[in-house]
This record gives C-alpha cells, sequence and structure tokens, in this order.
C-alpha cells in the first residue's frame, strides 16, 4: 500500500467552499495502515455538514482507484474552533442574527426556515426569539401556550431550559411574557427577559443558534449585537427602495460592532401566481436587495419570491421547509442556508488561523 501516494492524492481534493485543497487547510491529519486495512482521518473547518459527504466521496474515489482491494475507513471531524470568549452560550459554535431595518420584511418567517434548514442537515440547532414588539416564533412553530422546563437544583438555583420542536432548541420573548404585554412591558422588564433567553436558558452544546432581533437598529438591537458573541448576522430586506435603505442603516450597526454582515437575503421579491405560472409580477419593485448589497460590499444570498403556501405555513405552524412538497421554493431557501454556512465557514477558518499564530506567539 502506498501511504504517500494516497496522502497526496487526498491532499489535492478542494474544499471548494473555501477555495483551498486539503494540504493547504492542514485537514489530512492521518494516513495508516492498521493490519491490512487502511485508516484515514480528515479534519476540515466547521461547520461540516455541507461538504462533508462531497469530500467523502472523492476521498472514497481516489482510494478505490489507487488501492481497489483494500478495505478502508475514513472518518472525518470539525477542527476545533477557539473558544467562544463570551460568559454566555459558551457551548454554541455558530451564531447567526437576522436582523431588518425595518419591520414586516419576513425577518422571523427567514429566522425560522433557516433554523429548520441547517437542521434538516442534521446539525444541531437553537433559535432565540429576541422580538420583544412582536415575538413570532410561537405562532411559526405551533408554540402559543409553551412554559420553558425548568428543574430546582440542589443549591437552590433553578436551571430553565429551551422547549423543543423538530429537534430544534427554541426559546422566545412570547414563552416569557403574554401576547399583550409587549407593548406595555417597560424598558427595564424588557432588558431582563432578554437577559434571561442569552444567559440563564441552558442551550447547551450546539452548532448554531439563530437570533431572530428586534427589527431597527436602535439601542436595544445595538446593546443585543455587544452582548451576544455573534458570528455574523443576515439582513433581511425586501425590494423596495423605503425598505433598502434601512438595509444600510443595519449594514452600519454591525460594522460598529465588528459583527461580520454574512449578506443581504431579498424577500417577497417577485409573486408567480400558480394559475398562470408564466407571468412574473415585482409588486415590490426589482433588484433593490442585489444593488444594495452590492453597495454595501456585502453578500448577496438571494431572492425569496412572494408565495402564499409559504405564508400559510409559517403562520400555521410549520416553517416551510419543514413541509414535505416544498419543492423548489424550498430548495431556493435551502440553497440561501448554504450561502450563509460557506460565508461562516470562511470567518471559522480565519479565526483558526488566528489561532495557531497565537500558539506559535
Ligand atoms: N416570501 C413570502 N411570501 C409570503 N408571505 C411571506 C413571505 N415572507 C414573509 N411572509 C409573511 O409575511 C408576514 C410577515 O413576516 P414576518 O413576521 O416574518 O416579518 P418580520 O420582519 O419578522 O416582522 P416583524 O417586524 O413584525 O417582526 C408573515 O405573515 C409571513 O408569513
Ligand atoms: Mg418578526
Amino acid at each position: 500500500m502506498n501511504i504517500n501516494i494516497i496522502k497526496q492524492k487526498l491532499n489535492s481534493i478542494s474544499d471548494n467552499d473555501l477555495g483551498y485543497n486539503l494540504e493547504q487547510l492542514e485537514a489530512v491529519k492521518i494516513v495508516e495502515q492498521q493490519d491490512d486495512d487502511l485508516f484515514v482521518l480528515l479534519e476540515l473547518v466547521p461547520p461540516i455538514n455541507w461538504i462533508e459527504a462531497d469530500i467523502r466521496k472523492t476521498a472514497e474515489a481516489i482510494i478505490s482507484e489507487l488501492e481497489p482491494n483494500v478495505n478502508f475507513t475514513i472518518e472525518i471531524k470539525e477542527k476545533e474552533l477557539p473558544k467562544n470568549p463570551s460568559k454566555f452560550l459558551t457551548g454554541v459554535k455558530n451564531i447567526i442574527a437576522v436582523a431588518a431595518g425595518k419591520g414586516g420584511v419576513g425577518k422571523s418567517a427567514m429566522a425560522a426556515n433557516l433554523a429548520a434548514s441547517l437542521s434538516l442537515s442534521n446539525a444541531k440547532v437553537g433559535l432565540i426569539d429576541g422580538d420583544i414588539y412582536g415575538p413570532s416564533q410561537p405562532t411559526i412553530w405551533g408554540m402559543k401556550d409553551v412554559k420553558l422546563p425548568a428543574e430546582p437544583t440542589e443549591s437552590g438555583k433553578t436551571i430553565v431550559y429551551p422547549a423543543e420542536k423538530h429537534n430544534i432548541k427554541i426559546a422566545s420573548m412570547g414563552f416569557l411574557m403574554q401576547e399583550s404585554d409587549a407593548a406595555i412591558v417597560r424598558g427595564p422588564i424588557l432588558a431582563s427577559y432578554l437577559q434571561m433567553l442569552i444567559e440563564q436558558i441552558e442551550w447547551g452544546e450546539l452548532d448554531f443558534i439563530v437570533f431572530d432581533l428586534p427589527p431597527g437598529t436602535g439601542d436595544i438591537q445595538l446593546t443585543l449585537t455587544q452582548k451576544v458573541p455573534l458570528t455574523g448576522a443576515v439582513v433581511v430586506t425586501t425590494p423596495q427602495e423605503i425598505s433598502v435603505v434601512d438595509v444600510r442603516r443595519s449594514v452600519k450597526m454591525f460594522e460598529k460592532v465588528k459583527v461580520p454582515v454574512l449578506g443581504v437575503i431579498e424577500n417577497m421579491s417577485y409573486f408567480i401566481p400558480e394559475d398562470a405560472p408564466d407571468k412574473k409580477y415585482y409588486i415590490f419593485g426589482q433588484g433593490g436587495g442585489k444593488t444594495i448589497a452590492d453597495e454595501s460590499q456585502v453578500r448577496f444570498l438571494g431572492e425569496v419570491p412572494l408565495l402564499q403556501k409559504f405564508r400559510e405555513s409559517n403562520d400555521n405552524g410549520l416553517p416551510y421547509v419543514l413541509r414535505e412538497d416544498g419543492g423548489e421554493y424550498a430548495e431556493k431557501l435551502h440553497n440561501i442556508t448554504a450561502s450563509i454556512v460557506q460565508q461562516i465557514r470562511k470567518i471559522n477558518y480565519e479565526k483558526l488561523g488566528s489561532s495557531e499564530l497565537s500558539i506559535e506567539i
């Protein structure tokens, strides 16, 4: 068995998300003969769920071609990221804020479907609904009367856990207060509720938390973005001018607190009637999301058309991508997720680089 040639070929596999090969990424950790078999260990930049299968397939093809008679095992692991420096959410690897400058653009719908889409790729996912003005995740997940499970400990403290639905851990401002409260509860109480969602809930070990932020770019949003160790933020907009000007403000806010903007999603981009599929109406104008993304030098993550079934599903307790008949529309949402994950992998690659550097020093 020619271990060196196998190693060389494995090193030449490309990680297409990052644009580097496995040698550059120092990903090929072990290639060794164990009795008559071959054992390979690859360590890839996390999160790996979206590329693992492709890389495994390529590695299998390489080995089968070079050594057709050898049994082999390929183990693929995530490289370990430097510990999240915050006191909060320490077991969470990636935290994605979903923000919008303006209300009603579909931010909560995008946050819910992003969480669901991530989880469909076998990632462990949590969702924080931090919208103090109108928490809508309880409606989207059909969890209106849910109370967070709590457990007293021997020391007299109470541990509060997130609720769970479709394998996703969920905590919403809506679980802590009555729907009618939102408008009347005053600042300090709201702040303590928010604090509870982030600091007191036992979120445990997760690959992702998706954080549905309250709309706008005021003090509350600014404080939240500083408090939570965000990996990056996704900004949702609709195509028309009055919505896109707020994107600029959101991007500036994240720049100020040094949170990378992963990209802009344009929602409600167009409408294709089900009974007239050759017609396409740009109800809210055309191209605003792409233009503002280019102007702000952030990635344009994609267009999400208006669809009645999308609204019906989300407003009736099932995020659209969890439907079995999601079709092409769900595919669009999954592609947006993959694009967000790719951005996160680039950020994590840089984090890994800087951690190795700090060890050298
Ligand atoms: N692409 C779409 N097609 C059809 N309906 C949509 C689409 N996106 C969002 N909706 C619907 O529009 C409404 C508003 O969306 P959502 O609540 O997600 O907006 P939001 O930005 O979170 O609003 P808020 O500012 O109130 O938090 C919801 O009923 C949602 O289901
Ligand atoms: Mg909302």
